[in-house]
């Protein structure tokens, strides 16, 4: 079982130590700048294409679709424990604003915070790039959003902002748009960090 110690210290090093293997010069450019950080027995890290296979089985598992994932103009998250894979979160880029998705933790390690987690390692670096606002598109967890700091907004807004993003392209295929509830934090609002409170 994963600990979720959010008063360790943490622990950084290059993720180029993890000798993961890279399978696009591109995305490595992206994985090399940033860090690991170990919580506990937990690591969160930035996500590569050695994930992609374990991050599909985390969301199919829970009917959620994967396309898209690891796409250019996208960075993932995940937490993992002894080599299992606990938990991904994603961001699809635009101009000014980044569309979270995927986020999900394995069944048995939920309630634990590692949601919370990642989520906020996502949020963290998007206000440090200089992003404006994050939106995410949810049917059944938008009370959790609303936790998190995001408030509701506009479908439209988000297809606005994020046309190109993949998740947006995704749904509109498969006509979910017109019944899926949007969520928006303006970053300058999210605290960085791992202590606040649920
Ligand atoms: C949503 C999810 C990522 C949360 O991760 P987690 O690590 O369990 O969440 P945290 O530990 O950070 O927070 C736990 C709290 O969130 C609440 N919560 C969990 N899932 C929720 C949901 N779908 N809707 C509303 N609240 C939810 C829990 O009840 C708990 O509340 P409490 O603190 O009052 O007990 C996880 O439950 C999950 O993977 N769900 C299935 C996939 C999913 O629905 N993803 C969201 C797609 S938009």
């Amino acid at each position: 079982m994963a600990r979720l110690q959010t008063t360790d210290l943490l622990l950084s090093e290059p993720i180029s130590a993890l000798a993961l293997p890279v399978l696009n010069d591109a995305y490595h450019e992206q994985t090399s700048a940033f860090n690991i950080r170990s919580i506990g027995t937990m690591i969160c890290r930035k996500a590569n294409f050695a994930d992609l296979e374990r991050i599909t089985s985390l969301l199919q598992e829970e009917d959620l679709r994967p396309e898209g994932v690891l796409e250019p103009s996208t960075h993932y998250w995940v937490a993992e424990e002894a080599d299992k894979l606990l938990s991904s979160v994603g961001l699809e880029l635009g101009a000014k604003s980044a569309l979270l998705r995927s986020a999900i933790v394995e069944p048995q390690s939920r309630g634990q915070g590692i949601g919370r987690q990642l989520a906020t390692e996502a949020l963290d670096w998007a206000k440090k790039e200089g992003f404006r606002a994050a939106y995410c598109l949810s049917t059944h967890a938008g009370s959790y959003w609303l936790r998190l700091g995001f408030r509701v907004c506009p479908v439209d807004e988000v297809g606005a902002e994020l046309k190109d993003a993949p998740q947006m392209g995704l749904f509109h295929e498969l006509g979910w748009l017109p019944t899926e509830v949007a969520f928006k934090m303006h970053l300058s609002d999210h605290t960085a960090g791992l202590s606040q409170p649920n």
